[in-house]
């Protein structure tokens, strides 16, 4: 396998590369990053694979993983022509997982980095004559406020987004499914990441962030009920499951969902453990000084925002920025279906369990000061 891989400073990327040269190593991986010369797309990827395998000893060998200087939002990816020629000539397998990540990102940006920048990628992809298959990663909330269950097969609806990100990976997703018809293309639609099985945060976002302001005492109630379901993951499970269904079980057309299903976390089991843990280090919490926060109906939520906006509270007010980019999920009470993913590798790869995977991440943020703290 030559396999051409974007992101693979991400969260998710990381996570391929480290099974990759696990699991694969004979592959070989054109890893795309952006960098303003080559100078420093080397220095990038020396600091990346230090910290992908700490252990020198552990490296995969030298030329297994060649970097290879690009950025997404650019017509060709701006690939030098040493580059594109090099790609067009060895590469047989693709995974597309580079993308703007940001939930409150304006839309025109989200779109230029996931839409354009998911056009710019295949438009270079199409022209690799020995291509064989290729993997676009989406995620499971392109089902934006659409309520219920929402199946691998559900690709189109009318119900609105959460939030500018996950319109974007929408629309890219549309346009990836148009490419079907020309390419040997399937779709990975990834549950929210909170970290690797073991707790530790390659990359922190929004959810790091709401987190951080519960424990800290500034969430005071959630909208939905209490079994409004929270689907998150591990980088380690999605990589895994992605790489055992692109490689094992490949089928041009197919979207597939990799998160808990049916066994997603239930918002009240999230305030549970939330407290728990966080009564583990915090005094106020420990003391009831801090308490779990309640799960109110969509008009008492409204109203309670309305009233914190009010205040002066520059921590309430990023409370309410962040559900305003999140809550939906709960209010659309839905449950993303990972039935054949399980039935097809279950045995082979099991998500974590997400109670103890969200009590590992938080102790791992606590004791990294949310990642002030990191060597
Ligand atoms: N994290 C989640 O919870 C989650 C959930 C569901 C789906 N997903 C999907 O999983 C994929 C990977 O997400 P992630 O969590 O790994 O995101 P991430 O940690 O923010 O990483 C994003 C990756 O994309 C790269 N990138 C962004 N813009 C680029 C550009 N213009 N040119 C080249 N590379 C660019 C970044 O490179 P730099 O290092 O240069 O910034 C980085 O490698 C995305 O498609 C995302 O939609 C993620």
């Amino acid at each position: 396998m030559k396999l051409f891989l974007t992101g693979i400073t991400g969260a998710v990327g990381m996570e391929l590369a480290r099974w990759i040269a696990l699991n694969t190593p004979k592959a070989r991986v054109y890893a795309l990053i952006r960098a303003p010369s080559p100078v420093v797309l080397m220095a990038r990827w020396k600091k990346l694979a230090a910290k992908l395998w700490p252990d020198p000893l552990a490296r995969p060998p030298e030329g297994q993983f060649i970097p290879v200087l690009g950025d997404i939002s650019r017509p060709g990816l701006g690939l030098s022509p040493e580059d594109a020629a090099r790609l067009a000539g060895e590469v047989t397998h693709v995974l597309h997982s580079a993308a703007n990540v940001e939930l409150d990102a304006p839309l025109p940006e989200a779109r230029q980095a996931n839409v354009d920048g998911t056009r710019h990628v295949f438009d270079v992809v199409r022209t690799f004559p020995r291509l064989e298959r290729a993997g676009y990663v989406s995620t499971l909330f392109v089902a934006g406020q659409r309520p219920g269950r929402f199946l691998e097969t559900d690709a189109v609806h009318e119900a609105g987004f959460v939030n500018p990100y996950e319109q974007s990976k929408y629309e890219a997703e549309h346009l990836v499914r148009g490419l079907m018809k020309e390419l040997p293309l399937s779709i990975y639609r990834l549950a929210y990441l909170i970290g690797r099985d073991d707790g530790e945060v390659a990359r922190y976002n929004s959810m790091h962030s709401l987190m951080r302001l519960f424990y800290e005492g500034h969430v005071g109630a959630f909208p939905g009920t209490p079994e409004s379901r929270m689907d998150l993951s591990s980088t380690d499970y999605v990589a895994s499951a992605l790489l055992t269904l692109f490689l094992g079980h490949f089928e041009p057309g197919r979207t597939w969902h990799l998160g808990n299903g049916d066994g997603a976390l239930r918002l009240q089991d999230f305030i549970d453990t939330m407290t728990e843990v966080s009564a583990e280090t915090e005094r106020r919490w420990a003391q009831g000084v801090f308490l779990p926060p309640d799960v109110v109906d969509e008009d008492t939520y409204t109203l309670l925002r309305r009233t914190l906006l009010q205040t002066q509270n520059p921590r309430s007010h990023e409370v309410i920025r962040l559900g305003d980019t999140m809550y939906g999920h709960l209010l659309a009470a839905q449950v993303f279906d990972t039935r054949s993913v399980h039935a097809l590798i279950g045995e082979q790869v099991k998500p974590p369990p997400p109670r103890r995977l969200l009590r590992d991440v938080l102790r791992h943020c606590v004791a990294t000061g949310w990642g002030r703290n990191r060597s």
